[in-house]
């Protein structure tokens, strides 16, 4: 039986999504807005968390082992406008590494998913 190789296997696999993974923190710690979100995180911990979870959303073999995305931004106060933010870096850094369409198209259909768990407040809040 012939399968299809998985958007994993397409992009080049964990090398290349650890790789996508560093550009990522590197563009966010550099924007003054998101940066402050990241004051005192043992970010290689971070960027092994988000390696797992992009390979897993990608269909690679790697387990997603970190907290609840919830969970994990509990408290944190995200904005809808700051999450947008982070967003267009994730799809920044994939698209430089060319990354299909067919892939940007799912990420984003994921990142529209999560939002809402992420967020600390109605996407609509305007003041
Ligand atoms: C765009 C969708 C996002 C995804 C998929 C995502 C994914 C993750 C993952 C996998 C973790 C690790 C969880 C763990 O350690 O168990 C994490 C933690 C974290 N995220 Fe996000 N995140 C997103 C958006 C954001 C945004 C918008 C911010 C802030 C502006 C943010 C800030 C953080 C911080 C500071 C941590 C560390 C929490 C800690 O270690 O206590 N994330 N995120």
């Amino acid at each position: 039986m012939i399968t299809s190789p998985s958007y994993y296997d397409q992009i080049g696999g964990a090398p290349v999504v650890r790789d996508v993974v560093e550009r990522f923190y590197e563009r966010v710690l550099g924007d003054d807005d998101l940066k402050p979100y990241f004051t005192g995180i043992d970010m290689p911990r971070l960027k092994r968390h988000m390696v797992m979870l992009l390979c897993s959303v990608l269909g690679g073999p790697e387990p997603y082992e970190g907290r609840d995305l919830g969970e994990a931004h509990a408290g944190m106060g995200i904005t809808s406008q700051h999450y947008d933010k982070v967003g267009e870096h994730l799809f920044a850094v994939l698209e430089a590494a060319g990354v299909g369409e067919d892939i940007l198209r799912d990420v984003g259909l994921v990142l529209g998913k999560v939002k809402s768990s992420i967020v600390a407040e109605p996407a609509e809040t305007a003041d």
